[in-house]
């Protein structure tokens, strides 16, 4: 956030006053190797995201990364432990993440965010709260029919017999996304391919370089050399 974007935040009290830091996000990426920004995973429960965020995050990782995995169960173990599934609760939900993940962005991290996020709207908030080219909505599209045959978590049995209220996609609404930068169908494509589909989505938008270890050992090595050299 710079002090442009902190006069327009919807504060509560009007006594609180932005402070700038001297290290930037800018400073971090560049230490980093890497363009921060929200991978946004948006879906049905069962439709792949936690799945795929977890294998793009070991691909990312191993290649030297810094990513975080914020996942919508997790998260409702803690900082959303007091909200539930009604429509107001699931929109202060995603609003405590979009600003989490914000923070994320500002230490120079690459967030992969996986929250069901069935409103439009909150999505947008998440959106518009960062710079454009910072969200990457990636709807993981799967019919439900198929969801709930995986029913990894016994919830779809749960939700059709009545014991779970306010079930997505059965009696709570999903809205998919209309314009996101990426759709994966996981009702056609291995987990793998997923991944290969996103890493160079990332590749070719510049968050990440294929040249950045070899970046970082000429930066190792120009240290190196910049010692040995006479003053
Ligand atoms: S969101 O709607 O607020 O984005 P979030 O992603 O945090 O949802 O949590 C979804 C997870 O909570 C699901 O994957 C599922 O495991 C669990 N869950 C429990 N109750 C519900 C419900 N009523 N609707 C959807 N998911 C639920």
């Amino acid at each position: 956030m710079n002090e442009n974007q902190a006069s327009k935040a919807n504060l509560k009290s009007s006594n609180v006053v932005w402070s700038d830091t001297s290290i930037t996000k800018d400073r971090r990426d560049d230490l980093n190797q890497q363009r921060s920004a929200i991978v946004w995973f948006t879906g049905l429960s069962g439709s792949g995201k936690t799945t795929i965020a977890n294998a793009l995050e070991q691909r990312l990782h191993k290649n030297t990364f810094r990513t975080y995995l914020l996942d919508g169960d997790n998260v409702r173990h803690g900082l959303s432990n007091d909200l539930g599934f009604s429509d107001n609760d699931r929109t202060e939900n995603i609003r405590r993440i979009g600003e989490v993940s914000k923070l994320f962005i500002d230490a120079g991290v690459i967030v992969l965010a996986t929250f069901i996020s069935p409103f439009i709207n909150d999505r947008k908030f998440v959106r518009n709260i960062v710079n454009q080219t910072e969200f990457i909505e990636i709807y993981i599209k799967c019919p439900l029919q198929l969801c709930e045959n995986r029913d990894v978590k016994g919830l779809y049995k749960k939700a059709r017999t009545g014991e779970i209220k306010h079930f997505t996609g059965i009696d709570s609404p999903y809205e998919a996304p209309e314009n996101p930068e990426l759709t994966i169908d996981t009702s056609k494509l291995s987990i793998d391919e997923a991944v290969d589909e996103i890493i160079s989505y990332l590749i070719k938008n510049a968050y990440i370089s294929v040249n950045r270890k070899q970046r970082i050992t000429q930066l190792l090595l120009g240290c190196f050399s910049s010692k040995k050299s006479p003053a």
